[in-house]
């Protein structure tokens, strides 16, 4: 998927965040995720922790990647470091070619506000926000005039079947209707890579069948999107499942023998 970069997000993306020259775009596309022996250790009163020892992973644009694995195999930490949110004590990881590990503190969170939307499991919503009020808080910081951000966040609640709920408060919404708040919100500002940890882990499993359909309409259009699950059921959606185990990539589905647990 070619991104597409309004007039002003080109004005504010800065110089440092800006991909390589044109002449890699094939390149830069096919490695859209690039991370190689990626590593985190959490150092704390008691024995470190390696949440992370040594993941290797190529994906390209427009991948609607599944990870999977039981709990506690860095599912979590792994989102986190694609999410430019934790530094890795070891490895690297480029998103469009932009090494987000090497940027100045600042531009990576220019990184984050320009290339990601995330979807938590626990929705995270502002509960004396509405709907609508919800989804325009990540346009706060554009240079774009109110009420453009107020058609672009109801456009972006009728793509995930909410515009009639746009005046509600979250604590009037349903669960599913709240995750798709949540997904509107992190739609707002068309990011190229959407990160979802267990986006359906509070769902009943009609509900995680709607929502699921939705990111695959997503990921038709061409998003790429992260997905962490445990849920076994919503595999075949991904055009890709990789299993991880003690923090490293154990295997791939279907590929996996059968007794892996994830
Ligand atoms: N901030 C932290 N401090 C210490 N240990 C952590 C921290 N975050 C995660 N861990 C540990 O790292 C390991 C991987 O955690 P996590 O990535 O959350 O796994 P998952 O999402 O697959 O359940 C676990 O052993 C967890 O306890
Ligand atoms: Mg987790």
């Amino acid at each position: 998927m070619a991104v597409v970069i309004s007039e002003t997000d080109q004005e504010t993306r800065p110089r440092e965040v800006a991909p390589a020259a044109p002449s890699g775009q094939d390149e830069r596309a096919a490695r859209f995720i690039d991370v190689r022996g990626l590593q985190k250790t959490f150092e704390g009163d008691g024995a470190p922790v390696h949440a992370l020892r040594g993941l290797d992973l190529v994906a390209p644009e427009g991948s609607f990647l599944g990870v999977m694995g039981q709990s506690g195999s860095g599912k979590s930490t792994f989102l986190a470091m694609l999410g430019g949110l934790s530094h890795p004590t070891g490895g690297s990881i480029a998103v469009d070619g932009i090494d987000l590990y090497a940027l100045p503190g600042e531009r990576l969170a220019d990184f984050r506000r320009e290339y990601l939307g995330f979807v938590f499991q626990s929705f995270n919503l502002v509960p004396y926000l509405t709907a609508l009020e919800n989804v325009t808080l990540p346009l706060a910081v554009k240079k774009m005039p109110s009420a453009d951000k107020r058609s672009r966040a109801l456009e972006v609640l009728e793509r995930v079947g909410l515009a009639d709920r746009a005046g509600h408060l979250p604590g009037k919404l349903s669960g599913g209707e709240q995750e798709r708040v949540a997904i509107a919100r992190a739609l707002v500002n068309e990011p190229p890579l959407i990160l979802a940890d267990e986006p359906t882990g509070a769902l009943d499993s009609e509900t995680t069948v709607e929502i699921m359909d939705l990111f695959a309409a997503l990921h038709r259009e061409g998003n790429t999107i992260v997905m962490v699950t445990h849920n076994p059921e919503i595999q075949p959606f991904f055009d890709r499942t990789i299993v991880l185990r003690d923090g490293r990539l154990d295997c791939e589905l279907p590929a996996c023998p059968v007794d892996t647990p994830v």
